[in-house]
């Protein structure tokens, strides 16, 4: 295979010694034997590790069919969803396509304008996404594992109602595609009785590991993305996991773990391409959600350089030392532009005459690193070859492999998120939901 994601570690001699390691590949090592065994804690959720072989080639079929079909009949695609169900789609969708995508005439995109919706409960967000699709045709992805979660229950119903408003019930049907359970909740029940062509979410695998499931692979095809490079990248990488004990992704969780019994509190990934934010977005949920429980887990935050050097470069220079830094380094560029020659230097940027801005994001990549580490911030790289569906389906292995086995060298479950739940229950109180009712008259007393 090759490899077009790898970690890099060479930088961290002053910050980790040998021994260390040492020590650190042996817990890794343990990790990596009960994942790949199935024994340990939610061992039910780990259909993620096989899937990018052992997946519905028939609904695979379905996925690429819809896909064209949105393409050929819509203007817009509205994705509903949230957390798992949204951030894997929109990784993808914005690091993969045009900048800005959106903006594109239809001619060059070829594919319908994209909006996310669902993923908030901001009333202003949901009426001006109304007001932007206008009388334009649409169709709508609702994507809900559980089928019953509030954010993109209630923007389904606004979507619904304005489709059949616009095509009547028997059409709207025809352009509402529902991502869910197979057989559980109340979105598969409503699926059903409508008549909605629908996708399934499998029993095995949690919402932030889903991306490579309907839940992302439909999103990411209507936008004319190739889901069989995608695929074959992650298989890829999951050949080399399997064959390879300590693989850069196996590597990349030691070295988590050991910044993290160093005292470190935080991971900050960083990055230099905009198209990487959302990358960061579905990252961050991923090791948060599968890590930060039982009053554990580093806290994985993101910037987006160099950006945030203007922001909050200062506290990652000089700030209390509580970080490491993961950066994503994105090796090649989809296409750039060179700096010319001005006859007088009047902004003193000659100097740079013939270069592209690839040499000079690539100067501050490098210049920032030694910055960071000079100022005891050690840092990690995730080196990535382009900005292709193969290489991207890579990615996002290396990533979900790793946290797996550092979920597991943290000593937690990294498959479930007993916390999530809390503020589902105050939010149902408070909004008065049938059986919530003792709840809400208690916590409206603290309010
Ligand atoms: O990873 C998770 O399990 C969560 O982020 C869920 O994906 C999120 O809460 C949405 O849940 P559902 O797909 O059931 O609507």
């Amino acid at each position: 295979m090759e490899k077009n994601v790898s970690f890099d570690y060479s930088r961290t001699g002053v910050f980790v010694t040998a021994e260390e390691v040492d020590a650190m590949k042996v817990r890794a090592r343990e990790a990596r034997n009960t994942l790949l065994t199935r024994s340990g804690a939610g061992n039910d959720y780990v259909g993620w590790i096989d899937l990018p072989l052992d997946y519905d080639k028939e609904e695979f079929a379905r996925i690429k069919k819809a896909a064209a079909k949105i393409r050929e009949d819509s203007e817009v695609l509205v994705v509903i969803g949230i957390g798992g169900s949204y951030l894997g789609a929109r990784a993808a969708n914005e690091f993969l396509n045009h900048s800005f995508y959106n903006a594109l005439s239809p001619e060059e995109r070829k594919a319908p304008e994209i909006y996310y919706a669902g993923n908030s409960l901001s009333g202003t967000y949901l009426s001006q996404l109304i007001g932007i699709i206008g009388d334009r045709d649409f169709s709508v992805n609702v994507i809900s594992k559980s089928g019953t979660t509030t954010e993109p229950a209630i923007a389904f119903r606004v979507f619904k109602a304005l489709a059949e408003k616009k095509y009547g019930k028997e059409e709207a049907a025809k352009r509402i595609y529902a991502t869910t359970d197979k057989a559980r909740g109340a979105l598969k029940t409503l699926a059903d009785a409508e008549g909605y062509e629908t996708f399934v979410v499998p029993d095995d695998i949690g919402g932030r590991y889903s991306v490579l499931t309907a839940v992302g692979l439909l999103p990411i095809a209507a936008t004319g993305v190739d889901i069989d490079a995608l695929m074959q990248g992650a298989a890829d990488m999951r050949a080399y996991c399997m064959e390879t004990e300590e693989s850069d992704s196996f590597m990349y969780a030691a070295f988590r773990n050991i910044f993290y019994d160093q005292g470190k509190a935080i991971e900050l990934t960083s990055n230099y391409e905009p198209c990487c934010h959302f990358i960061a977005e579905w990252w961050k949920q991923l090791f948060g959600e599968s890590e930060g429980k039982d009053r554990k887990g580093l806290y994985p935050a993101s910037v987006d350089f160099t950006t945030d050097l203007h922001s909050m470069g200062q506290f990652v220079q000089d700030g209390s030392r509580s970080m490491f830094e993961t950066v994503i380094d994105i090796q090649s560029s989809k296409s750039t532009v060179t700096i010319e020659a001005e006859p007088v230097d009047l902004d003193g940027l000659n100097y740079l005459t013939g270069k592209d801005m690839d040499f000079v994001n690539d100067c501050a990549l490098k210049g920032t690193l030694l910055a960071h580490i000079d100022c005891d911030v050690p840092n990690l790289i995730v080196h990535v070859k382009d900005q292709t569906a193969y290489t991207l389906g890579q990615l996002f292995y290396f990533y979900e492999f790793a946290c797996g086995v550092s979920g597991y060298m943290l000593g937690v479950n990294p498959f479930n998120q007993p916390g999530v739940e809390n503020y589902k229950k105050n939010m149902f109180a408070l909004l008065g939901k049938p059986g919530y009712e003792a709840e809400g008259e208690a916590l409206k007393k603290r309010l």
